[in-house]
Protein backbone atom coordinates (compact mmCIF):
# COMPACT_ATOMS: atom_id res chain seq x y z
CA UNK A 1 0.00 0.00 0.00
CA UNK A 2 1.76 3.21 -0.69
CA UNK A 3 1.39 6.70 1.11
CA UNK A 4 -0.80 8.09 -1.79
CA UNK A 5 -4.14 7.19 -1.55
CA UNK A 6 -7.03 8.16 -4.30
CA UNK A 7 -9.96 10.28 -3.29
CA UNK A 8 -13.20 8.52 -3.30
CA UNK A 9 -14.50 10.69 -5.44
CA UNK A 10 -12.51 9.64 -8.17
CA UNK A 11 -14.64 6.50 -9.37
CA UNK A 12 -17.98 8.45 -8.69
CA UNK A 13 -16.52 11.53 -11.01
CA UNK A 14 -15.73 8.22 -14.01
CA UNK A 15 -18.85 6.68 -13.24
CA UNK A 16 -20.75 9.81 -14.07
CA UNK A 17 -18.61 10.39 -17.14
CA UNK A 18 -19.24 6.87 -18.53
CA UNK A 19 -23.22 6.92 -17.54
CA UNK A 20 -23.31 10.13 -20.26
CA UNK A 21 -22.24 7.96 -23.31
CA UNK A 22 -21.72 3.85 -23.65
CA UNK A 23 -19.33 5.06 -26.68
CA UNK A 24 -16.15 7.00 -25.74
CA UNK A 25 -14.81 8.22 -29.76
CA UNK A 26 -11.16 8.01 -29.13
CA UNK A 27 -9.41 10.82 -31.60
CA UNK A 28 -6.31 11.60 -32.44
CA UNK A 29 -6.45 15.60 -33.97
CA UNK A 30 -3.72 16.54 -36.41
CA UNK A 31 -5.35 19.88 -37.58
CA UNK A 32 -6.77 22.65 -35.26
CA UNK A 33 -9.51 23.54 -37.17
CA UNK A 34 -11.00 20.56 -37.53
CA UNK A 35 -11.56 19.94 -33.26
CA UNK A 36 -14.89 21.93 -33.04
CA UNK A 37 -16.65 20.63 -36.58
CA UNK A 38 -15.72 17.03 -34.98
CA UNK A 39 -16.48 17.22 -32.04
CA UNK A 40 -20.19 18.88 -33.05
CA UNK A 41 -20.49 15.95 -35.32
CA UNK A 42 -20.32 13.28 -32.40
CA UNK A 43 -22.10 15.08 -29.92
CA UNK A 44 -24.80 15.81 -32.36
CA UNK A 45 -24.78 12.05 -33.22
CA UNK A 46 -25.35 11.30 -29.17
CA UNK A 47 -21.44 10.88 -27.93
CA UNK A 48 -21.11 14.07 -25.94
CA UNK A 49 -17.94 12.18 -24.26
CA UNK A 50 -14.15 12.50 -26.09
CA UNK A 51 -11.36 11.61 -25.63
CA UNK A 52 -8.85 13.42 -27.38
CA UNK A 53 -4.96 11.53 -27.67
CA UNK A 54 -1.95 13.48 -27.09
CA UNK A 55 -0.34 12.14 -30.29
CA UNK A 56 -0.44 15.14 -32.73
CA UNK A 57 0.97 18.72 -32.19
CA UNK A 58 -3.12 19.90 -32.26
CA UNK A 59 -4.02 18.13 -29.03
CA UNK A 60 -3.66 20.10 -26.48
CA UNK A 61 -5.16 23.55 -28.66
CA UNK A 62 -7.88 20.84 -29.84
CA UNK A 63 -8.90 20.38 -26.59
CA UNK A 64 -8.69 23.80 -25.34
CA UNK A 65 -10.86 24.88 -28.08
CA UNK A 66 -13.62 22.22 -27.73
CA UNK A 67 -13.82 22.98 -23.68
CA UNK A 68 -14.44 26.10 -24.63
CA UNK A 69 -17.24 25.75 -26.94
CA UNK A 70 -18.82 22.75 -26.15
CA UNK A 71 -19.81 22.69 -22.26
CA UNK A 72 -22.68 20.52 -23.43
CA UNK A 73 -19.54 18.15 -24.02
CA UNK A 74 -17.20 16.38 -21.64
CA UNK A 75 -13.62 16.51 -23.27
CA UNK A 76 -11.12 13.93 -22.02
CA UNK A 77 -7.14 13.77 -22.69
CA UNK A 78 -5.96 10.17 -23.75
CA UNK A 79 -2.26 8.54 -24.38
CA UNK A 80 -1.21 10.48 -21.07
CA UNK A 81 1.93 9.46 -20.49
CA UNK A 82 3.34 11.08 -17.15
CA UNK A 83 2.58 13.66 -14.92
CA UNK A 84 3.61 17.11 -17.40
CA UNK A 85 1.32 15.32 -19.57
CA UNK A 86 -1.42 15.36 -16.95
CA UNK A 87 -1.08 18.98 -16.12
CA UNK A 88 -0.63 20.39 -19.58
CA UNK A 89 -3.97 18.76 -20.27
CA UNK A 90 -5.69 19.78 -17.32
CA UNK A 91 -4.80 22.90 -17.77
CA UNK A 92 -6.15 23.15 -21.73
CA UNK A 93 -9.26 21.90 -19.88
CA UNK A 94 -9.54 18.42 -19.83
CA UNK A 95 -12.40 17.01 -17.66
CA UNK A 96 -10.79 13.50 -17.45
CA UNK A 97 -7.91 11.37 -18.27
CA UNK A 98 -6.91 8.56 -20.05
CA UNK A 99 -3.43 6.44 -20.04
CA UNK A 100 -2.39 3.67 -21.95
CA UNK A 101 -0.83 1.39 -18.77
CA UNK A 102 -0.34 2.54 -15.04
CA UNK A 103 2.85 3.41 -14.18
CA UNK A 104 3.68 4.70 -10.02
CA UNK A 105 3.87 8.02 -11.41
CA UNK A 106 0.96 8.36 -13.32
CA UNK A 107 -1.05 6.55 -10.48
CA UNK A 108 0.30 8.83 -7.61
CA UNK A 109 -0.38 11.77 -9.82
CA UNK A 110 -4.11 11.24 -10.43
CA UNK A 111 -4.20 10.49 -6.52
CA UNK A 112 -3.52 14.35 -5.93
CA UNK A 113 -5.30 15.43 -9.05
CA UNK A 114 -8.78 17.54 -8.70
CA UNK A 115 -9.21 15.72 -12.64
CA UNK A 116 -9.98 12.29 -12.53
CA UNK A 117 -7.35 9.50 -13.53
CA UNK A 118 -8.86 6.28 -15.89
CA UNK A 119 -5.90 4.27 -15.66
CA UNK A 120 -4.69 1.53 -18.64
CA UNK A 121 -4.60 -1.81 -17.36
CA UNK A 122 -3.65 -4.70 -19.34
CA UNK A 123 -2.76 -7.78 -16.08
CA UNK A 124 -4.32 -8.53 -13.19
CA UNK A 125 -1.15 -7.15 -11.26
CA UNK A 126 -1.33 -3.92 -13.24
CA UNK A 127 -5.07 -3.94 -11.96
CA UNK A 128 -4.04 -4.78 -8.63
CA UNK A 129 -1.24 -2.23 -8.20
CA UNK A 130 -4.24 0.53 -8.94
CA UNK A 131 -6.30 -0.94 -6.42
CA UNK A 132 -3.59 -0.68 -4.04
CA UNK A 133 -4.04 2.86 -4.45
CA UNK A 134 -8.03 3.27 -4.56
CA UNK A 135 -8.26 3.06 -8.10
CA UNK A 136 -12.11 0.96 -8.78
CA UNK A 137 -12.35 2.08 -12.74
CA UNK A 138 -9.80 1.30 -15.06
CA UNK A 139 -9.36 1.30 -19.00
CA UNK A 140 -9.07 -2.48 -20.00
CA UNK A 141 -5.88 -1.78 -23.06
CA UNK A 142 -5.53 -2.82 -25.97
CA UNK A 143 -8.99 -4.63 -25.11
CA UNK A 144 -9.16 -7.41 -27.72
CA UNK A 145 -5.59 -8.44 -27.35
CA UNK A 146 -5.56 -8.65 -23.71
CA UNK A 147 -8.50 -11.28 -23.72
CA UNK A 148 -11.31 -9.27 -25.06
CA UNK A 149 -15.26 -10.38 -23.74
CA UNK A 150 -13.14 -13.47 -22.40
CA UNK A 151 -10.95 -11.79 -20.52
CA UNK A 152 -13.26 -9.43 -18.73
CA UNK A 153 -15.83 -12.15 -18.11
CA UNK A 154 -13.02 -14.21 -15.61
CA UNK A 155 -12.23 -10.87 -14.32
CA UNK A 156 -15.99 -10.39 -12.46
CA UNK A 157 -15.21 -13.08 -9.95
CA UNK A 158 -12.14 -12.26 -7.75
CA UNK A 159 -12.90 -8.64 -8.68
CA UNK A 160 -16.53 -7.67 -8.24
CA UNK A 161 -16.40 -4.15 -7.54
CA UNK A 162 -14.16 -3.20 -10.37
CA UNK A 163 -15.38 -1.22 -13.74
CA UNK A 164 -13.76 -1.20 -17.01
CA UNK A 165 -13.95 0.77 -20.20
CA UNK A 166 -12.14 -1.70 -22.84
CA UNK A 167 -10.37 0.16 -25.74
CA UNK A 168 -8.60 -1.32 -28.57
CA UNK A 169 -9.40 -3.28 -31.12
CA UNK A 170 -13.07 -2.72 -30.45
CA UNK A 171 -15.71 -2.00 -33.35
CA UNK A 172 -18.96 -1.02 -34.11
CA UNK A 173 -20.00 -4.87 -34.33
CA UNK A 174 -18.31 -6.17 -31.19
CA UNK A 175 -19.23 -3.18 -28.91
CA UNK A 176 -22.53 -4.69 -28.18
CA UNK A 177 -21.09 -7.95 -26.88
CA UNK A 178 -18.46 -5.56 -24.34
CA UNK A 179 -21.02 -3.91 -22.90
CA UNK A 180 -23.21 -6.48 -22.18
CA UNK A 181 -21.31 -7.28 -19.17
CA UNK A 182 -21.64 -6.03 -15.78
CA UNK A 183 -18.09 -5.24 -15.33
CA UNK A 184 -18.32 -2.70 -18.56
CA UNK A 185 -19.28 0.85 -18.21
CA UNK A 186 -17.94 2.31 -21.43
CA UNK A 187 -16.17 1.25 -24.59
CA UNK A 188 -13.65 3.81 -26.25
CA UNK A 189 -12.30 3.15 -29.92
CA UNK A 190 -11.47 5.26 -32.75
CA UNK A 191 -14.02 3.35 -35.27
CA UNK A 192 -15.74 6.80 -35.08
CA UNK A 193 -13.39 8.99 -36.93
CA UNK A 194 -12.17 7.19 -40.10
CA UNK A 195 -9.30 9.39 -41.14
CA UNK A 196 -10.87 9.98 -44.32
CA UNK A 197 -14.02 11.38 -43.43
CA UNK A 198 -12.26 13.44 -41.61
CA UNK A 199 -9.85 14.55 -44.03
CA UNK A 200 -13.05 14.89 -46.44
CA UNK A 201 -14.50 17.13 -43.67
CA UNK A 202 -17.78 15.13 -43.88
CA UNK A 203 -18.75 15.69 -40.72
CA UNK A 204 -22.48 14.54 -41.07
CA UNK A 205 -20.80 10.79 -42.11
CA UNK A 206 -19.41 11.16 -39.26
CA UNK A 207 -22.66 12.04 -36.67
CA UNK A 208 -24.43 8.89 -39.23
CA UNK A 209 -21.40 7.13 -37.72
CA UNK A 210 -22.38 7.93 -34.10
CA UNK A 211 -26.03 7.05 -34.00
CA UNK A 212 -25.25 3.74 -35.60
CA UNK A 213 -22.90 2.92 -33.35
CA UNK A 214 -25.93 3.98 -30.87
CA UNK A 215 -28.50 1.94 -32.25
CA UNK A 216 -26.24 -0.84 -32.33
CA UNK A 217 -25.51 -1.27 -28.53
CA UNK A 218 -28.62 -0.26 -27.40
C1 LIG B 1 -6.51 4.03 -27.85
O1 LIG B 1 -5.76 4.95 -27.92
O2 LIG B 1 -7.25 3.84 -26.88
C2 LIG B 1 -6.50 3.04 -28.97
O3 LIG B 1 -5.59 3.38 -29.95
C3 LIG B 1 -7.84 2.85 -29.58
O4 LIG B 1 -7.80 1.63 -30.23
P1 LIG B 1 -8.58 1.38 -31.59
O5 LIG B 1 -7.89 2.24 -32.63
O6 LIG B 1 -8.40 -0.09 -31.90
O7 LIG B 1 -10.01 1.75 -31.40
Amino acid sequence: MTDTMLPPQTTAQIDDLCALAPVIPVLTIERVEDALPLAEALVAGGLPVLEITLRSDAALDAIEAIARALPEARIGAGTVLNGEQYRAACDAGASFIVSPGATAELLDYGSGAEVPLLPGIHTVSEMMEGIARGYRRFKFFPAEIAGGVNALKALQGPFADIRFCPTGGIRAHSAAEYLALDNVMCVGGTWLTPAELVAAGDWPAITRLAQQTLQAVR
